[in-house]
């Protein structure tokens, strides 16, 4: 299958991001629950190894390592619907670290490529469940049009290269993300590492917990370790140029009160929980389908989400010092 550089135990696995969530949840089963078959190499990259929106810097990495295989998932994210004046960098930096990185690929003959899509960058206007089909069927949301539509760029890069050269590059789109190494900033703006670190926070000073908004809005969480799991399938199985919506399934949606009141319950929070209104709640819902996904793997198992959510906080409590935050 992979011809151009003999077996298959000659797979060497590029992966950009690889210090991030995503990253580290990768790495995690590679290393520890033997995601690795024998003879493949895996190489994670951070950007203290390459600033990827360098073109001769990313050049001179894939030429350094001359991956087979690159899982993408390096990007500028973060505080999407928190501030609408960095659109141009969103777009810009993701532009170039896109265009680099499949280049890059093309250039030394990898003969597979996953990338990273969000949900986020799907139509802002829309019907629901979203699928795989819908992603450039009308503008995304306003608040993140520049990170949206450098994702969006993927999808063409990767059809054009196809049509091209006839390369298997393909892309995932995760919901939100979960788990331990995320970043748990509380003004950033991703729901559930900021409830943990506030959670936490009141525990430690004898305050009670105020949640942002009604609580009403619901959403969809993916694990970061059950994210890995599928990427490692998605990068041996899955032959689709097309991409594929990674996510727990539409019945297994959460309210944000729901997610809060589990982030309680696994951090033991003892004091009172307040749902400060004033604060804009957001999409009410971005239900997205896993029909796809299940129509591949209808055996997967996805890790029940309150233990997931335990094993994120007591590696927050942990690791408190030196997570991200
Ligand atoms: N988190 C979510 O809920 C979510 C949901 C859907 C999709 N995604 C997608 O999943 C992918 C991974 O996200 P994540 O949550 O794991 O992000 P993350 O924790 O913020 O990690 C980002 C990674 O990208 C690297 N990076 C950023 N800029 C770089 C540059 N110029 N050169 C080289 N490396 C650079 C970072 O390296 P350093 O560690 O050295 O800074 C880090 O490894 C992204 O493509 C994101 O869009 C995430
Ligand atoms: C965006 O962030 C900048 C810098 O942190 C800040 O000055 C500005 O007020 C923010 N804008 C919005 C719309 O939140
Ligand atoms: C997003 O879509 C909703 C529902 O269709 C609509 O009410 C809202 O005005 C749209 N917002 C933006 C910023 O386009
Ligand atoms: C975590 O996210 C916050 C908010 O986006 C950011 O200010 C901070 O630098 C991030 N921390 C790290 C270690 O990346």
């Amino acid at each position: 299958k992979y011809e151009q550089h003999g077996s298959l135990s000659h797979m060497r696995v590029l992966v950009t991001g690889g210090s991030g969530l995503v990253g580290r949840a990768i790495q995690h089963v590679v290393k520890e629950e033997g995601g690795a078959k024998e003879g493949e190499e895996w190489i994670f990259l951070s950007s203290k190894d390459v600033d990827l929106m360098k073109e001769e810097e990313t050049r001179a990495v894939f030429e350094k390592h001359r991956p087979t295989h690159v899982i993408h998932l390096a990007a500028m994210v973060g505080g999407l619907f928190k501030n609408m004046t960095s659109n141009l960098d969103f777009w810009r930096n993701n532009v170039h670290i896109n265009d680099n990185v499949l280049q890059a690929a093309l250039h030394v003959d990898a003969v597979k490529v996953v990338s990273c899509l969000s949900t986020c960058i799907f139509p802002n206007d829309t019907t629901f469940p979203i699928d795989e089909s819908m992603i450039h069927n009308g503008p995304p949301h306003h608040s993140n049009f520049g990170y949206a539509y450098a994702k969006r760029m993927i999808d063409v890069h990767n059809r054009a290269c196809f049509q091209q050269h006839g390369r298997l590059f393909t892309a995932v789109i995760p919901t939100n993300v979960f788990g331990p190494h995320d970043n748990f900033s509380i003004s950033d703006g991703h729901v559930l590492p900021g409830l943990i670190h506030k959670t936490h926070n009141a525990q430690k000073e004898g305050t009670p917990l105020t949640v942002y908004g009604s609580g009403a809005p619901r959403r969809q969480f993916i694990y970061s370790l059950d994210l890995a799991r599928l990427f490692l399938w998605v990068l041996r199985d899955y032959e689709e140029v097309e991409p594929i919506i990674l996510s727990v399934g539409e019945e297994d949606e959460v309210s944000i009160k729901e997610a809060a009141e589990a982030v309680v319950e696994a951090l033991g929070f003892k004091g009172e929980v307040l749902y400060d209104c004033s604060k804009a709640d957001g999409q009410f819902k971005k239900t997205a389908s896993n029909a796809k996904l299940r129509r591949y793997r209808p055996d997967f198992t996805f890790t029940p989400f309150k233990q997931a959510l335990k094993d994120t906080c007591d590696w927050f409590v942990a690791n408190y010092d030196s997570a991200r935050k």
